[in-house]
């Protein structure tokens, strides 16, 4: 069945939502990106991802889409027409086509951004085998732009970096820059040393994830410690416990990275408490 997608003000199905040749998130990846996860119908940690995108157009000067204040209603309403109990709603906004290719950007009051969501139904989303057994990922060099608290749509690198992990045999990848590991390919990474979550500071470096900061929030109301600071592959080898945060992987443990195996090789019970804690509290928060 053809999905209901939303392309500037119309609700279209998928094969009628045309962008132009020229847009600008065609061309040169001038566009940013949300992803929101749909649990039971509703949508989690919703206004974060709003108050994110009203960022990261900020910091690129794009301007806000007309669309920016029904975006909730948007959301739910792709839902609800494409019958959505799990899964994900994306969202991109793009500085939209000039009519032509130009490095510079186009005036903005004759140039309109594209606005562009879909849904993908993820049927089990939240009880998914990987959440049970944990992941192996393997660690990769940091070849990313200087500016990755912004969600841009240049998903190359971390394209090539899930591919790298897929030779390899295992999930995913955390790519490191001098010596320390900034983030997976598409999430957030820590590691658990007895009662202390530990994960790097937020910085040009890092997506600053709105899993990572609702896990972090729990993680504190459970009593445990945060240390937000560098950690290296070899700290994370020997910690008791790894995982990673995004909205599509929730809280999912890390079991290997490199080869190695992180305490008893299987998931660890804070990353996993700290799941259970994290689905909880936002179904109930859900809208
Ligand atoms: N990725 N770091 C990177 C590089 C990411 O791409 C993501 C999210 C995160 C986690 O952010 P959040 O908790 O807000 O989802 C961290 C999304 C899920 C994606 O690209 O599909």
């Amino acid at each position: 069945m053809s999905r209901t997608v939303y392309l500037n003000g119309e609700y279209l199905p998928e094969d009628e939502a045309k962008v132009s040749i020229f847009d600008r998130g065609f061309l040169m990846a001038d566009a940013v990106y949300e992803v929101t996860s749909v649990l039971g119908g509703k949508l989690i940690d919703f206004a974060g991802h709003q108050q994110r995108l009203e960022r990261s157009l900020n910091e690129l000067d794009i301007q806000k889409p007309d669309a920016f204040d029904d975006l909730l209603e948007i959301h739910r309403e792709l839902v609800r027409v494409n019958g959505i109990e799990d899964g994900l709603v994306y969202l991109q906004v793009t500085r939209g086509s000039p009519g032509d290719r130009d490095f510079v950007f186009p005036d903005p009051a004759t140039v309109k951004p594209t606005v562009v969501l879909f849904t993908q139904s993820m049927p089990g989303l939240a009880t998914r085998p990987e959440a049970r057994d944990g992941i192996k990922i393997i660690s990769i060099e940091d070849q990313r732009w200087a500016r990755r608290d912004i969600k841009t749509v240049q998903l190359l690198y971390p394209s090539m970096g899930k591919m790298m992990a897929k030779k390899a045999g295992v999930h995913d990848a955390w790519m490191v820059q001098d010596g320390a590991v900034t983030e997976g390919t598409s999430n957030n990474a820590y590691i658990i040393r007895g009662n202390t979550i530990i994960t790097r500071a937020l910085s040009q470096d890092i997506l600053h994830g709105i899993t990572r900061a609702a896990v972090l929030r729990f993680a504190q109301e459970a009593q445990m410690l945060i240390e937000e600071r560098d950690f290296t592959i070899e700290e994370a080898i020997g910690a008791d416990e790894a995982f990673v945060t995004s909205a599509s992987a929730f809280v999912m443990p890390v079991i290997e990275i490199d080869g190695s195996v992180i305490g008893d090789g299987v998931p660890g019970g804070r990353a996993l408490r700290l799941r259970e804690i994290y689905l909880e509290e936002s179904l109930k928060a859900a809208v």
